[in-house]
């Protein structure tokens, strides 16, 4: 129907990519609706990183097509990306902070780079995002000086700072204890509430995917072979998701 492709705001389609000969994705498909929440869960190296920055134009697939808010991505030049990515907050697997900046320089240097807001505007838009993270003290400090969570807290205010309609989180609580993770999936939803985002989040943390999931789709072989919610998938008796699901009951 035409009111549901409208709907769709990331559509990923048969999309396949091979390094050193070897296939990733193969075929790989997923579409996520405009202010929806989809976790892809799935084993180490089967390729979830590599959709993620395929859907950012990072990495280029052989074959497929890959739409964000209707816009064909693969084959665009790096201006029309730039273009894209505006669209799109990232937040990378291992909470890439610039280590030589502070946090302020941190949060501000998307801003520059994407948008031409004025000075003043910029500086009340980085304390305003720093609050909503809790880290309003954390402003001057360099990221050597935090913790695991407060980088991912300042990885996070990072990728929206733009106020991107996408948000595609790597890992967001790789590393954390459950309650801290447990705070992150909270602020996830919380930011996505506020922003009216849609977001991909990959994540190996079940808890996570409880917290954030409208649904989720998991990969393995190179495609998505199961997709449903929470409680659909936990009810599954299929050997893979439940070796998903296995850790919790
Ligand atoms: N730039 C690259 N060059 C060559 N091979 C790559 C590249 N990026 C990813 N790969 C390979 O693609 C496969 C999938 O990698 P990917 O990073 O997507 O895994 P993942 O599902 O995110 O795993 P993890 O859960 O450990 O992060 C791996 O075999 C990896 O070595
Ligand atoms: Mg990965």
């Amino acid at each position: 129907m035409e009111s549901d492709a409208r709907d769709i705001l990331i559509d990923v389609r048969d999309v396949w990519k091979s390094f050193n000969g070897q296939a990733v994705l193969r075929g790989v498909s997923l579409q996520v609706r405009a202010g929806a929440s989809e976790v892809i869960l799935g084993r180490s190296g089967i390729g979830k990183s590599v959709l993620l920055k395929s859907i950012v134009g990072l990495l280029v697939p052989e074959a497929g097509s890959i739409r964000v808010k209707g816009e064909e991505v693969v084959g665009l030049g790096p201006r029309q990306l730039n273009r894209i990515r505006r669209n799109i907050g990232y937040v990378f697997q291992y909470a890439a902070l610039y280590d030589s900046m502070t946090v302020r320089e941190n949060l501000e240097f998307p801003l520059r780079k994407l948008t031409d807001l004025p000075e003043d505007e910029i500086a009340r838009r980085v304390e305003e995002q720093l609050r909503l993270v809790d880290l309003a003290e954390a402003i001057d400090r360099m990221p050597s000086e935090l913790s695991g969570g407060m980088r991912k807290r300042v990885g996070l205010a990072r990728a929206i700072i733009t106020r991107p309609a996408i948000v595609l989180y790597d890992e967001p609580t790789a590393g954390l204890d459950p309650m801290t993770a447990h705070d992150i999936s909270d602020l996830m939803v919380d930011l996505a509430r506020r922003f009216g985002i849609t977001s991909i989040t990959v994540t190996h943390d079940l808890q996570c995917a409880h917290i954030v999931a409208d649904r989720i789709s998991i990969l393995e072989g190179g495609v998505f072979t199961h997709q449903g919610t929470y409680e659909e998938l936990r009810k599954l008796e299929d050997p893979l998701v439940r070796a998903f699901f296995q850790a919790v009951t």
